[in-house]
């Protein structure tokens, strides 16, 4: 898997210099140390990342995420210190499990309790532009601001190129394409005004190569076609 990162203000280059010019690692570790205030450490053994790629204080969004990736990436920002989060996914009832799940898995060998998050579980289908909206409203009516929004919802199928149905075809393509640029388009509206924000699609590397024996040709190019959105919004926000 690999993902893209588009993110307001910092351009795609001066990002690129800013992590080339950064310290080696040991003088990291060191800030690491010396930044953290015994008030803080008392509630912090849940994070397990370093201050550099700290998400507390921030709202979390992360579509397709009552499993798989999409969950782990929600488990990855409740480790690096995120408590305001929203799980998107289908069905709101395994969303909202999801979350139980997520937020009692983080109290395990950890100082902070269950009350100390808030995070929520949402029904949401990105295929539909309307539905990402509602879910957006949802968190921004909960959380009051969004500052990280993950596109992980899609699908995979495997036909052979000459069987694959077409309405499986426009399916997939309406989750994996539609979906992820519904869900980017509706974070820019709500992080422009707001002052910034981070916006993650979940690509793959069948955007570049052909994975074989998959007979998976909608998969691919969706994901292709995903990553080439990326850039060109990227340049208008
Ligand atoms: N698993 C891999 O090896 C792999 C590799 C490369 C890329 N990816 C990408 O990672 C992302 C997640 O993959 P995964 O392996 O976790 O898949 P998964 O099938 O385990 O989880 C996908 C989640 O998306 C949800 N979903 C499906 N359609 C949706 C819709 N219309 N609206 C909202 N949610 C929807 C599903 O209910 C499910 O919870 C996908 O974009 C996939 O293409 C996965």
């Amino acid at each position: 898997m690999s993902s893209q990162l588009a993110s307001r203000p910092v351009p795609a280059l001066a990002r690129s210099l800013a992590l080339a010019r950064r310290p080696p690692r040991h003088v990291v570790f060191a800030r690491f140390q010396s930044n953290i205030s015994p008030g803080v450490v008392a509630k912090a053994s849940a994070v397990k990342t370093l201050p550099d790629f700290s998400m507390s204080n921030k709202v979390c969004m992360v579509t397709g995420a009552a499993r798989g990736l999409g969950f782990e990436f929600c488990r990855a920002f409740v480790q690096s210190g995120c408590t305001q989060l929203a799980i998107l996914d289908l069905k709101e009832e395994e969303a909202a499990d999801a979350a139980r799940d997520l937020v009692k898995s983080a109290c395990v060998d950890s100082d902070m309790t269950e009350s100390d998050y808030s995070v929520v579980g949402i029904g949401c289908d990105v295929s539909s532009e309307l539905s990402v909206q509602q879910a957006f409203r949802r968190v921004m009516d909960e959380y009051g601001r969004v500052d990280s929004v993950v596109a992980s919802a899609g699908i995979v199928e495997n036909y052979s190129a000459f069987d694959y149905p077409f309405d499986r075809i426009k399916r997939l393509y309406d989750i994996n394409v539609h979906g992820a640029f519904f869900t980017a388009r509706e974070a820019a509206r709500h992080m422009i005004p707001q002052g910034g924000g981070s916006i993650v699609l979940v690509g793959s590397m069948s955007a570049n190569i052909v994975n074989i024996p998959q007979p998976q040709t909608p998969y691919n190019a969706a994901k292709a076609g995903a990553y080439r959105r990326l850039l060109s919004r990227a340049e208008q926000v």
